[in-house]
C-alpha cells in the first residue's frame, strides 16, 4: 500500500482531480470501471506525479494507505450507490469514502448513516469549478465527520484554490450532508447569478440597443468594479465570440433553450420544504424551464405587447449604468436568500454551519467566485449572528443607493415588454421585507372566512375566529 489517496471514476472531473492530487505530490491510485480509462490516464499524464494503476476494485483498495481515502467521482445517483456497494465490503473501520459528485444531500445523509454502522466515514463533498477547477484548484465543500476532516482536510487544502489572501478554498462544512447541501445552494446562487446577468444582457441589447460586442465591453468594464467575478468575465468572452460558420455573434446562433441538471431545482424544492423565500433563485430555475417550452412559446408569439424601441445613444450609456445598479442590487438579494437557506438547513439538521466560512471558501475556485464574497465574509466577520445579509450596514446602504436605478430599469423593462423576472423578484423581496404592513393580513382573513383557519391579532395574544356565516362576532379559537 503506497497511495495516500485514490480516485475511482475517471471521467473528466475525476481525471483532473486525480492529476491535481498527483501534481501536489501525493501518490494517487486510479481506478475506473473500464480499466482502459485508468491506463490512458497513467499513459498520458504519468509524468505529472506518482500514480498507481489499479485494474480491479481489490487492487485499488490494496493500493491505499490506511486509513484509506477513496474519492468517488461518478455520476450522482444510482452509480454512486453502485460504487459504494462494490467497495464498502472491501474497506475497514476508519476508512473514508469521499463522494465528490453533485449528490442530493438527503442521499448523502442516508449513505453516511449506512456506512457509519460499518465504521466507514462517508464524506459527501461539494466540488465546484468545473474541469479547469478540478485540475488547477477547485472550491471544495466537505461534509462528514470531524475525524474524517482531520485525515483528509490537509490534502484538500493543498489541492484547493487559494483566495487572494492565500487561504485555501476549503473547510469542514459540517456533519453528514452539510457539504452537499452547501454545494446545492452554491448552484442555486449560480443559477440566479447567471439569470441576472442574462437579464442585464437582454436589457442592454433590446432597450439600450447595444450589439453583443458592445455589451461584451460593458461587462468587461463592470468586471473591474464591484461586480468583478468569474461569471461576468466569461460572459464577456461568450458575447464577444463570433461564430466561424456564419460570421454572426455566437450568442445569436445558439438555441435559446437553457438546460439544467437539477441542483438549482433542488435548491428551490428544499427551500419550499424549509419555508425559506428564495424567489430570485426560483425565478432563475423557472426562466430556464420556460425557455425550454418551445411549443408554448411558439403558440404565444402572436400575443399583444409593446415592441422594444432602442434608446438614443446618449441615453443608452446612462441606462447601462442603471442596469449595473439593478444587477448589483439583485445579486445582493439572491445571496441573501441563498445564505438564508443555508442557515435554515443548518438549523434543521443541526449542522452548525459557519456562514462566514462558506463565503470565504467560495472566494476562489468555484463558479460563483467573486470579489463580492469578500464583502459577505466581512459582513459575517463583523457579526456572526447576522440575521440576513440585508441587515449588514454596508449592503443595506449599497442596495439603498441602487434602488432608484433598480426601479427605473424595471419600469423600462415593463414598458418595453422585456422580461426581467430575476430583477423583479429581487425588488419585490426587498420591498416586501421593508413594508410596514403586508397584505398577509387579508390572506389570513380569507383563510378564516372559508376554512375557519383562525388568525392572530395585532393587539392581543391568542388565536381567533370570526363567525363569518353567523353574526360575525369573534370567538377565541
Ligand atoms: C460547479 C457547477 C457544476 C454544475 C454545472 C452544471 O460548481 O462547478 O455548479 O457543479 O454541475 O454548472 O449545472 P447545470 O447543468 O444544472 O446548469
Amino acid at each position: 500500500a503506497s497511495a495516500q489517496i485514490g480516485v475511482t471514476g475517471l471521467a473528466v472531473m475525476g481525471r483532473n482531480l486525480a492529476r491535481n492530487f498527483a501534481r501536489n505530490g501525493y501518490t494517487v491510485a486510479v481506478h475506473n470501471r473500464t480499466a482502459a480509462k485508468a491506463r490512458a490516464l497513467v499513459d498520458e499524464f504519468g509524468d505529472e506525479g506518482e500514480f498507481v494503476l489499479a485494474e480491479t476494485a481489490e487492487d485499488f483498495v490494496a493500493a491505499l494507505e490506511r486509513p484509506r481515502r477513496l474519492v468517488v467521482m461518478v455520476k450522482a445517483g444510482e452509480p454512486t450507490d453502485a460504487v459504494i456497494k462494490e467497495f464498502a465490503p472491501l474497506l475497514e473501520p476508519g476508512d473514508m469514502i469521499v463522494d465528490g459528485g453533485n449528490a442530493h444531500f438527503a442521499d448523502t445523509r442516508r449513505r453516511e448513516r449506512e456506512l457509519r454502522e460499518q465504521g466507514i466515514h462517508f464524506v459527501g463533498t461539494g466540488v465546484s469549478g468545473g474541469e479547469e477547477g478540478a485540475l488547477n484548484g477547485p472550491s471544495i465543500m466537505p461534509g462528514g465527520s470531524k475525524e474524517s476532516y482531520d485525515a483528509l482536510g490537509p490534502m484538500l487544502e493543498k489541492i484547493s484554490a487559494k483566495a487572494a489572501d492565500g487561504s485555501p478554498c476549503t473547510a469542514h462544512i459540517g456533519p453528514d450532508g452539510a457539504g452537499h447541501f452547501v454545494k446545492m445552494v452554491h448552484n442555486g446562487i449560480e443559477y440566479a447569478d447567471m439569470q441576472l446577468i442574462a437579464e442585464a444582457y437582454q436589457l442592454l441589447r433590446e432597450v439600450a440597443g447595444y450589439s453583443p460586442a458592445e455589451i461584451a465591453d460593458i461587462f468587461r468594464t463592470w468586471n473591474t468594479g464591484r461586480l468583478d467575478s468569474y461569471l461576468i468575465e466569461i460572459t464577456a468572452e461568450v458575447l464577444a465570440h463570433v461564430d466561424a460558420a456564419t460570421g454572426e455573434p455566437f450568442v445569436d446562433v445558439v438555441q435559446d433553450q437553457a438546460e439544467q441538471k437539477g441542483t438549482g431545482r433542488w435548491t428551490v424544492q428544499i427551500a419550499l420544504d424549509l419555508g425559506v423565500p428564495v424567489s430570485g433563485i426560483a425565478e432563475a430555475v423557472f426562466a430556464r424551464s420556460l425557455s425550454g417550452h418551445k411549443d408554448l412559446r411558439d403558440a404565444s408569439r402572436g400575443l399583444a405587447g409593446p415592441k422594444a424601441e432602442p434608446l438614443a445613444k446618449e441615453e443608452a450609456a446612462a441606462f447601462a449604468d442603471q442596469v449595473e445598479q439593478a444587477l448589483y442590487a439583485s445579486k445582493i438579494v439572491s445571496y441573501t436568500q441563498g445564505f438564508h437557506e443555508i442557515a435554515a438547513g443548518s438549523d434543521e439538521y443541526g449542522w452548525d454551519i459557519d456562514l462566514g466560512q462558506v463565503s470565504a471558501i467560495w472566494r476562489g475556485g468555484c463558479i460563483i467566485r467573486a470579489a463580492f464574497l469578500d464583502r459577505i465574509r466581512a459582513a459575517y466577520d463583523a457579526r456572526a449572528d447576522l440575521p440576513s445579509l440585508l441587515a449588514d450596514d454596508g449592503f443595506a446602504r449599497e442596495i439603498g443607493e441602487a434602488q432608484d436605478d433598480w426601479r427605473a430599469v424595471l419600469v423600462a423593462a415593463t414598458r418595453q415588454g422585456v422580461p426581467a423576472p430575476g430583477f423583479a423578484a429581487a425588488l419585490a423581496y426587498y420591498d416586501a421585507l421593508r413594508a410596514d404592513r403586508l397584505p398577509a393580513a387579508l390572506t389570513q382573513g380569507q383563510r378564516d372566512y372559508f376554512g375557519a383557519h383562525t388568525y392572530r391579532r395585532t393587539d392581543r395574544e391568542g388565536s381567533f375566529h370570526t363567525l363569518w356565516g353567523g353574526d360575525r362576532s369573534e370567538v377565541s379559537a
